[in-house]
């Protein structure tokens, strides 16, 4: 049986390699994974005692709606529950939305290093997949997407994906420049525009925007959540897009009714108003990076200042051989070769001891690895 070009030449998105894996190849007990910017404090307490009631319940199918998770949702983070959608992760609703606004042949925009999902479901879906360049700072040039959207009227640009923050650079776009940019394509009828927030909360820097409290200005402006990041809930599969009821009504059509399971509508709205957790997450990450910009400044290792759970550092080595170095030593980190990034290596903020013990791995790799 033959499958097309775009199959046949996709490559998987690379998950963080799991502990247990680490475990058995390099014959260690202890493990710690800073791959996958997970949060290390675990799901939010009053998350595991509500699902506890549902364990029971599970020879039922889930309310397919999200009833009471949409409602939660629209009375915490202040939107109207006709324009919230539920998806299994954030990543289910990448796929969905390039597969119901794209037809093969078809392109989505976005920046060289973005999140590397948008590339991955556009080609399964047969899509093509437009670049910009990033700026030296490694943030992501907006004026620089808007103007090959214009210069490329036949390319067939149906979607703009922009990470804010992005994944793996943990860079913001600056208000001013999204400012801008909004005045360009907002409100088109031809192209949609997806802000997907997947770390807002863990943002300090104050020219920060965020498209969840302007998106409803606009016809064309769609924002992306996720519960795995500040929610602790990678494991529990929850995404949430805010967006035009037109967008919903398509949405809803194309979803498996069942995508998003019970535990984790209910571990979902017992999360979003565990307000104690949520601080606590923000301080953990918040403490662990300025750790890391110190650490890494002492072991003379450049880093980017990063408004996310994790930080892109220059190991000023091969990242894969630093990889396997830090792997040895029980420290799963992510080399993001993949990215075009030869030398840089993605580490998550762990909790105090994690994070200690990370830094202690990369000084020994450094006498380990030979510089390039
Ligand atoms: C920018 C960005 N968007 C989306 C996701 C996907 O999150 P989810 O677990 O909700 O699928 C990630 C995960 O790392 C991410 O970094």
């Amino acid at each position: 049986m033959k499958v097309s070009a775009e199959i046949l030449n996709l490559v998987p998105y690379k998950t963080g390699k799991p502990i247990s894996e680490t475990q058995r190849e390099y014959g260690l007990t202890e493990v710690i994974k800073l791959a996958s910017n997970e949060n290390t404090l675990g799901p939010s307490p009053k998350a595991i005692e509500a699902i506890q009631d549902f364990i029971a319940h599970q020879h039922r199918y889930p309310d397919p709606s999200g009833y009471e998770l949409v409602q939660k949702i629209s009375e915490v983070w202040d939107v109207p529950a006709t324009q919230i959608g539920l998806g299994n992760g954030s990543n289910e609703i990448i796929d969905l939305l390039i597969r119901i606004f794209c037809e093969p042949g078809d392109a989505i925009l976005t920046s060289n290093a973005a999140f590397v999902a948008y590339q991955v479901c556009a080609q399964a879906a047969r899509v093509k997949v437009r670049t910009t360049p990033l700026k030296k700072d490694l943030t992501i040039d907006l004026k620089a997407v808007a103007d090959h959207f214009f210069h490329h009227p036949t390319q067939k640009i149906k979607i703009i994906f922009i990470p804010n923050p992005n994944n793996p650079t943990g860079t913001i776009v600056g208000g001013e420049e999204l400012e801008e940019f909004l005045t360009r394509l907002g409100n088109r009828d031809d192209v949609l525009l997806v802000f997907d927030e997947a770390y807002t909360e863990f943002v300090r820097d104050p020219n920060f925007k965020e498209a969840a409290k302007f998106y409803k200005n606009y016809s064309n402006v769609l924002v992306l959540k996720t519960f795995s990041k500040v929610y602790g809930m990678a494991g529990f599969r929850l995404g949430a897009l805010l967006a035009p009821e037109y967008v919903l009504e398509y949405y809803n059509r194309v979803r498996n009714p069942f995508n998003v399971n019970d535990l984790a509508q209910v571990a979902g709205v017992a999360a979003l108003t565990d307000h104690e957790y949520i601080k606590a997450s923000q301080k953990i990450v918040w403490d662990g990076l300025d750790y890391f910009y110190k650490e890494l400044s002492r072991l003379g290792l450049p880093y980017y200042p990063s408004q996310a759970n994790f930080i892109l550092f220059d190991t000023k080595r091969n990242s894969e051989k630093v990889h396997v170095s830090l792997l040895k030593q029980g420290l799963i980190l992510r080399p993001v070769q993949n990215y075009g990034f030869k030398t840089l290596m993605r580490m998550t903020v762990g909790n105090e001891y994690e994070n200690k013990k990370a830094i202690v791995a990369i000084e020994k790799m450094l006498t380990e690895v030979g510089e390039i």
